[in-house]
Parts: structure tokens; C-alpha cells; sequence
């Protein structure tokens, strides 16, 4: 056991905090980063970035993202609650860094978009803005949320009303999607940004 390096329950509550949410928000690995749209009954728009989101289900189809406690004022979480929708706009290297800009905090009463110099895109059928230069967005209305009562977050579930890919042939017959040929970026905790390539497909039977 001597090659592993080990860190106990105790010794990861005395390492130094930075540190300790550094390491642990980057050790379950690597996941899509989205950008989150939504807007308020007013219509001004809110850009948000987040590492949580996770397949919940196929029939109905659902997504879910983690969203950190909310007694601070958290743009996303609030319009959300007004709206009931949300978009999910995948990130790509060539406004990677523009993307990252996304995860400070602005006024609410101004728009991340002009912010950090994304374009609004507004669809019919979907309240929330999409970001324009995303090649995969996913408009969501807001199926349900859950309370996490270890630590005060929360899981918001949405339903997906709508998909929309670039290129034709992203999408496979079968189903298959080509997460490489989008260009996808993936990010390990809040600031380890990778590029994709893939590895194999094993085919999987239940
Ligand atoms: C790479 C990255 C991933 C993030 N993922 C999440 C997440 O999954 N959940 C969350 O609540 N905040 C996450 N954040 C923090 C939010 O981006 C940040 O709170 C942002 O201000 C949210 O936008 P809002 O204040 O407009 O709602 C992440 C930040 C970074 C840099």
C-alpha cells in the first residue's frame, strides 16, 4: 500500500481549507461544463457556469444540476423559481475563457452575456436565452427540486423540451452522439479545463 498516498477522514478536515476544496471538488473527475441561461419575469438575462449536471432519465427525459446554498443571492437558482425554465448551452474552446467569466458574481440587474461577451439567443417555445455560439443547447422547464440536507444544496431536475445540435451528423441512427466532433470541453472542479478524445465504445445490454 505504501505507493498510494492516504488521507484519512480527520486528516482532510485539518488540511487547509483551499487546498482541501481544491482537491475535493476535482476528485470526482471530469464532467461537461455548461452554461446555465435564464432570465427573470423582466426578461434580462443571467449567464451561470456548472460542473453538476447529470443524466437523471430517459422516459421522461431529465437533467439535474447541483446548486450551491442559496442564502446568498444566486441569479440562476431565482430565476429558475420565477421562470420555470433553464437552458443548457455546452462550451467550446474558441470562448472557453469567455465562458469561465460566467462563474462570477454580477449584479443581478445587468446581463452576464454583455458581461463576458456572449450572444443572447432567444427561441420560440423556450423562455430562456440560449447562448448563440453553442453547438449543443438543451431548453429545460423545471420539473423539480430537491433539498440535499447534508449540505444545504440543492438538485434542480428540469424536463428537456427541446435539443439542439449542430451539424446533422452529430447525432448516429442509433442514437449515438459524437461528444469529439461538438468540440466539447470538460472541466475537473472550478478552473481544469480538458479537451476530448475518445477512447473506445463497448456495447451495453441490460
Ligand atoms: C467550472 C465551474 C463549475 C461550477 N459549477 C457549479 C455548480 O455545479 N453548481 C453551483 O451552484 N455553482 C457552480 N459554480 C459556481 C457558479 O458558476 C457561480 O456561483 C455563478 O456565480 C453562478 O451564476 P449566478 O450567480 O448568476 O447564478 C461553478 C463555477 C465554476 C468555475
Amino acid at each position: 500500500m505504501n505507493k498510494y498516498k492516504s488521507l484519512s477522514s480527520r486528516e482532510l478536515v485539518s488540511m487547509d481549507k483551499n487546498v482541501r476544496i481544491r482537491m475535493l471538488n476535482m476528485l470526482s473527475g471530469l464532467r461537461t461544463a455548461y452554461l446555465i441561461g435564464t432570465c427573470d419575469i423582466d426578461k434580462t438575462s443571467n449567464l451561470g457556469l456548472f460542473n453538476s449536471v447529470v443524466h437523471i432519465g430517459a422516459s421522461p427525459a431529465l437533467l439535474g444540476f447541483i446548486m450551491r446554498p442559496v442564502h446568498v443571492r444566486r441569479d440562476t437558482y431565482c430565476n429558475i423559481l420565477e421562470t420555470e425554465s433553464f437552458t443548457l448551452n455546452a462550451i467550446h474552446p474558441d470562448f472557453l475563457e469567455r465562458a469561465h467569466k460566467a462563474s462570477s458574481k454580477y449584479d443581478a440587474a445587468v446581463s452576464e452575456f454583455d458581461m463576458v461577451g456572449l450572444t443572447e439567443e432567444w427561441r420560440q417555445d423556450t423562455p430562456s436565452p440560449f447562448v448563440l455560439e453553442s453547438r449543443l443547447k438543451i431548453g429545460l422547464g423545471l420539473q423539480e427540486i430537491l433539498d440535499i440536507k447534508s449540505n444545504d444544496t440543492k438538485l434542480i431536475i428540469g424536463r428537456i423540451e427541446h435539443i439542439f445540435i449542430e451539424g446533422e451528423n452529430i447525432i448516429d441512427a442509433d442514437g449515438h452522439i459524437r461528444h469529439e466532433e461538438l468540440d466539447l470541453i470538460v472541466v475537473s472542479g472550478l478552473e481544469q479545463y480538458y479537451s476530448i478524445l475518445p477512447l473506445e465504445r463497448f456495447r451495453y445490454k441490460n
